[in-house]
Order: C-alpha cells, then structure tokens, then sequence
C-alpha cells in the first residue's frame, strides 16, 4: 500500500537508506540537498529538520524569501520511504517557469511499478483539499517517466518553456465562495485594489509593476467609486504570473441584488488574444457562483472578443437594451430573474 506520510522521525533509518540510493541525484520535492547530508546525520538536527518540514505547510510560519507553504510528504510504501513529493500551495514567478504546484521523486529501486502514479493521484487530494485547483506540472521534455505519469493524472501540456514542459492537471476542488482577498487562477492572480492604489490611479501615477497602458479608462470608471477598503465586489488588479505585471482589472458593479452581480473587466492591449480573460473571468464567476450568485455582464454589441469569452464560458445573450452610452448587450449564466427588466 502506498501512502502519503507527514515527515517523522520514526522512518528516519528508511529515509536515509532511501537517500543513499539516490547517491547525487537530485530528490524532487524532498526540501533535501546532498549538501545536507553530513549536517543532519545528527539526529537533533534531523529532527529540527523534519519538524521544520511539516512546519513549511502552516500559513503563519515564517519561510525563506522566494519559498511558499508546502505540503511536504514522504511516499511510504508498505512501511519504507520510497520517494518524496511536495504540494506548494501558490506559484512563483519561478514555480511558473520551471518548478510547479508539485515535485516529487522515487527512488531508482522502487521505479517502474506505479509509485510516483500513485503518489500523485495522493497529491492531488491534498491540493483540492487546499482548494488548488488546477495544479502546475512540470517535467523537463525528455523525462519521459514523468511525463507519463502526469499524463495518466490528467495532465494538459500548456507549452514547453526552455526545456520543461508545463502541463495543468484537475483537481477537482470545489471552488470557493468570494470574499475579499485574492483569487487564484491558472495564469494570474486577481488581487483587491486598495484604496490608495485607487487614489495613485486617479492621481495618474505610473508604477513598475503595472503594465503599459494600464490602468486603461475603464479600469479608472471601475475604481472611481472606492472610498473604503476592498470588499468581495470591488475591483481587483489582473496580476498577470508569468511577468508579476498588473495587465488589467475585474471586479463586479456593487454588491448583489436579489442574487443577481454583475461583472466588469478589461486587459490592456497587449494581453488580449492568449486566452487570459477567459481564465480569469472563469475564476471569477467560479467564486460568485460558489456564493450561491448568478452572474451577469454587459457587452457593447460590437465588442466581438467579449462575446467570445462570455459565450466560451457559457453565458447567453439574455437582452439588449439601451444607455446613456449606446446599445448594450446583457449576458446571463443560468436564470435571470430581475435584471432582465431592469436594463
Ligand atoms: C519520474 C519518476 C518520478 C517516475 O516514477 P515511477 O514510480 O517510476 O513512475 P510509475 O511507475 O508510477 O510510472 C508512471 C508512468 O510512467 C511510465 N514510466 C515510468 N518511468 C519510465 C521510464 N523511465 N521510461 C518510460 N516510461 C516510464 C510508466 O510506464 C507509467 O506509464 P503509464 O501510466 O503509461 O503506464 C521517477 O522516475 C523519478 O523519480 N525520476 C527522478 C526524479 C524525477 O524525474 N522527478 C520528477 C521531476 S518533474
């Protein structure tokens, strides 16, 4: 039987017959470095070591610049560490190029018979547990081990990015109702707007990590009416993962009405056409949805790439309807009591 185990100091004889099969291969998603070795052979140290291991999984604790929380485990296999695979809880503008949610290793002995498919089926209950959802793989290109076994999970390569190749694997955690902090999403984070980024805005102030173009003039509409600190509804930065850079700006129209919220967004000109908004939108209406909400949005009736997204993700155009600005389009996932009438 192939279990995911907490590291403890009761496997500690395994584990170290397991390094030593290793020799100086690199132990995938194990926190271990060969470097290490003769530090924590003594066994207060080893045991600092692997109770900072299970630490690394707590929000609160204090880590390394560059490192996230992760959940660190060992593969046991009917009693013997065999391998060790870790679940990082967030992305890195690193851990999106090359390292992922994941990493794991099996030692060279227990190879070839289903441990790291096995472990990683595991691993992917852990993550959906921490509602990750979906989860970054990746495999350098000619590992081809790997890549089966990220395949048989469900793995979709998105590109290959110097040599690794980066797959997207389901979790199938539920997601998880709005609130007012980040939402994450497969290729960007959505981060709430404070009050004074919405002031420098307004203000015209330009910062390094926003994008060229950004904030556009409906990003400006969107922050126009915040005077408080961010809420569930308000307009959050599209904090794009690959560069760190905010390219946009979603956020919904005030509260909900009758369980009815609608949504607004934009990117900048040189974020469109990847399929960002359609990723983004989907996080977002995942969250609204999850809060019981139905979600509606409006289009100008010439906006055809929004139309394409909005339909991608299933919404229909429920009625057109005239503003001070021009025609508008109303687009509706499930049903629509009130808003209907009232565009
Ligand atoms: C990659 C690795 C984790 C695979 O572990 P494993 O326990 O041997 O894998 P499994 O037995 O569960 O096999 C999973 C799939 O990969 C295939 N596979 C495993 N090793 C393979 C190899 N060397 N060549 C071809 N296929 C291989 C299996 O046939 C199986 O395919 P299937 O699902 O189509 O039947 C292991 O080789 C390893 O630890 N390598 C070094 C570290 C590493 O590369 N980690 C991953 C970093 S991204």
């Amino acid at each position: 039987m192939i279990e995911l185990v907490r590291p403890t100091t009761d496997l500690s004889d395994s584990w170290w017959a397991m390094v030593d099969e290793f020799g100086d291969e690199t132990i995938h998603g194990s926190s271990y470095r060969p470097s290490d070795r003769d530090a924590l052979r003594g066994p207060e140290v080893f045991e600092e070591w692997v109770d900072w291991l299970g630490r690394m999984e707590r929000p609160d604790e204090a880590l390394p610049e560059g490192r996230v929380p992760s959940s660190n485990r060992w593969i046991v296999r009917d009693g013997r560490v065999v391998g060790t695979i870790a679940v990082r809880h967030a992305l890195t503008p690193s851990l999106v190029a090359e390292g992922g949610h994941i990493g794991y290793a099996v030692s060279p002995g227990a190879r070839r018979q289903g441990v790291a498919r096995e472990a990683l089926r595991l691993a992917l209950a852990l993550a959906a547990v921490r509602g990750i959802d979906p989860v970054l793989v990746t495999c350098d290109v000619d590992n081809v081990g790997s890549a089966r076994t990220i395949a048989s999970a469900g793995g979709v390569v998105e590109d290959e990015r110097d040599g690794v190749l980066r797959h997207w694997v389901r979790t199938g955690a539920p997601a998880r109702p709005i609130g007012a902090g980040p939402i994450e999403t497969r290729a960007a984070r959505l981060v709430p707007i404070t009050p004074e980024e919405a002031a420098a805005m307004r203000a015209g102030v330009r910062r390094a990590d926003w994008a060229e173009g950004y904030p556009r003039e409906d990003d400006l509409d969107a922050v126009a009416t915040m005077t408080s600190g961010p809420d569930a509804w308000s307009p959050r930065h599209v904090v794009r993962r690959s560069d760190g850079l905010a390219v946009g700006s979603i956020g919904c129209f005030g509260p909900p009405e009758d369980g009815v919220v609608e949504v607004g967004y934009g990117l900048v000109e040189s974020a469109l056409g990847g399929g960002l908004m359609t990723d983004v939108l989907s996080a977002m209406v995942r969250s609204l949805e999850a809060s019981g909400l139905t979600v509606v949005a409006h289009t100008e009736p010439e906006n055809v790439p929004s139309h394409r997204v909005l339909a991608r993700l299933g919404f229909r155009r429920v009625a057109e309807a005239e503003a001070d600005s021009g025609a508008e389009w109303l687009w509706a996932r499930g049903s629509v009591r009130g808003a209907v009438s009232e565009t």
